[in-house]
This record gives structure tokens, sequence and C-alpha cells, in this order.
């Protein structure tokens, strides 16, 4: 890890967690000082609300990019629009080579209308510093849904599917290169798989022609910090692929 990489990381009052050893070499992680682990949410119980899906989202293909950023701000298609402050559409480089999906914001990214910016939000920036990366600069950043679920439950099965076409035209739009999944509800969504998040690392997937790997979420890596290594793993292997033009299976 170059000496600025590390200088900007301790500026952004987080230590590094991640070191590029060889790009492409040996793929170990070297983790310091973990971050500080995410206070559990408050876990007031909050009712599930019953509503009906009200439709799903008017058919987002050939919505240009404007005019999805509307339709997904001003949607009510599920129950995660009750009680959401705004919806999430997403962060970063419209021409992006990668895309991170994550599951559905937080209480921070309801606030503040960007996904990933709590402490979650700050490993993966670290992992995407790590990489010469960050939001913005060659990376998107999206969401499985938009809305936050109350209280921070995982979103259900029909919410998933009910805001995939907003997903669905996201990649479209965008062409990343790569697609990264952070945990289960990203890859319900996009690969229609509910294997283990252990069973489907190191595999190369496919969505629409472009390559798509696995790993976990940031939060889960918050709480499991061995794991961090796995996850630091799974980065280069999506790097190889990207490298490779997802040409060639590795
Ligand atoms: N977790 C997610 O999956 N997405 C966010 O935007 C924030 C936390
Ligand atoms: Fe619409 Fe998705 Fe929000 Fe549900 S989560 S209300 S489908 S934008």
């Amino acid at each position: 890890m170059s000496l600025s990489r590390e200088q900007m990381l301790v500026e952004m009052g987080v230590n590094p967690l991640w070191v590029v050893r060889e790009p492409g070499g040996a793929a170990v992680a070297a983790a310091t000082e973990p971050l500080p682990v995410e206070a559990a949410p408050a876990a007031a119980p909050v009712p599930v609300p019953t509503l009906a899906l009200a439709g799903a989202p008017a058919v987002a293909d050939g919505l240009d990019w404007p005019e999805l950023a509307r339709a997904v701000a001003a949607c009510t298609a599920c129950p995660l629009c009750q009680q959401r402050k705004q919806a999430v559409l997403g962060v970063g480089d419209l021409h992006p080579d990668w895309m991170f999906i994550g599951e559905g914001p937080g209480a921070e990214e309801d606030v503040q209308g960007e996904p990933f910016v709590g402490q979650a939000g700050k490993l993966l920036d670290n992992m995407l510093a790590a990489l010469d990366i960050g939001r913005g600069n060659k990376v998107y950043i999206g969401n499985a849904v938009k809305c936050r679920p109350p209280g921070n439950r995982t979103p259900e099965a029909a919410e998933i599917a009910t805001c995939r076409p907003f997903l669905a035209r996201q990649i479209a739009l965008l062409k990343p290169k790569i697609i990264v999944l952070l945990g289960k509800v990203a890859v319900h969504s996009v690969l229609h798989e509910d294997k283990s998040l252990g069973s489907l690392r190191g595999q190369r997937f496919d969505y629409a022609g472009i390559p798509v790997v696995v790993t976990y979420h940031p939060a889960y890596l918050l709480r499991n910090l061995p794991d961090k290594a796995k996850a630091w793993e799974d980065l280069l292997f999506a790097r190889r692929v990207l490298r490779q033009g997802g040409g060639e299976l590795l």
C-alpha cells in the first residue's frame, strides 16, 4: 500500500484494513486494527406492513437515467415506501468498471440519500481504496432494494422482486465490467440463488453477459472480522476476472 493511500485512510479516520501485496498474486489479506464494531441496531420491533404490493414499478425498461431516478424517488410499489425518508438509488461513476450491490439502505443511508455511508460503508470504502478505486472513481454502488426496511430487517422476497426491475435497469444503463454482490440479498436478487455465500464465493457467474462475483456483506464482516481475509481474496478474484475482460473462465 502506498504511503499516500495510507495517509489518506488515516485522514479519513479509519485504519487501513487491506494491504495489496502483489497485484494478482498471493491473495492474502493483512487485516490490522478492526474498525469499531457497529452498534447493534436499536431493535424496537417494527410491525411489518401488510400493504399488498401495489403493482410492480412502472416498467423500468426503456427509462433513461434521469427517468429512472425520478421513478425510484416516487415509487410506492412495495411496502418499504411507507417508512422510508427517501429512496436511495445509488452513487458513483455512471460509466463504471465495477458495480457493487448491497442489500438496502440503513438508517444513515435513509437520511443522507446515499448508499453505504454508515460503518459498513467505511469498511467498503477501505476495501475500494485498497483496490485503488472508490465511489465515483470507476465504481458504482447500489442496493437490491432502494428503500430502508423498517428496523433494518432483511428485505422480504416479494420486496426484492418488486424492486428488481430498477436494479436491472441500472445495470443495463451502467454496463459495468464486473458486478460484485455483497451478501445474500444481492445474490438472491441478481442470481436468484439462495445457497450459502461460502459455497458461491470464488466462482464467476454471469448476468446479461456481465461477470458477477459474490462476497460477504461489509456489515457481516464487521461482526465476523476473520472473514475479512476471505472477502479480500474475493475482491482480488474479481479484479482478475475484470482484467481478463470476463472472457476466460478462471
Ligand atoms: N448496507 C447495505 O446493504 N446497503 C447500504 O446502502 C448500507 C448498508
Ligand atoms: Fe419501490 Fe423499490 Fe422502494 Fe419498494 S423498495 S417502494 S419497489 S423503490
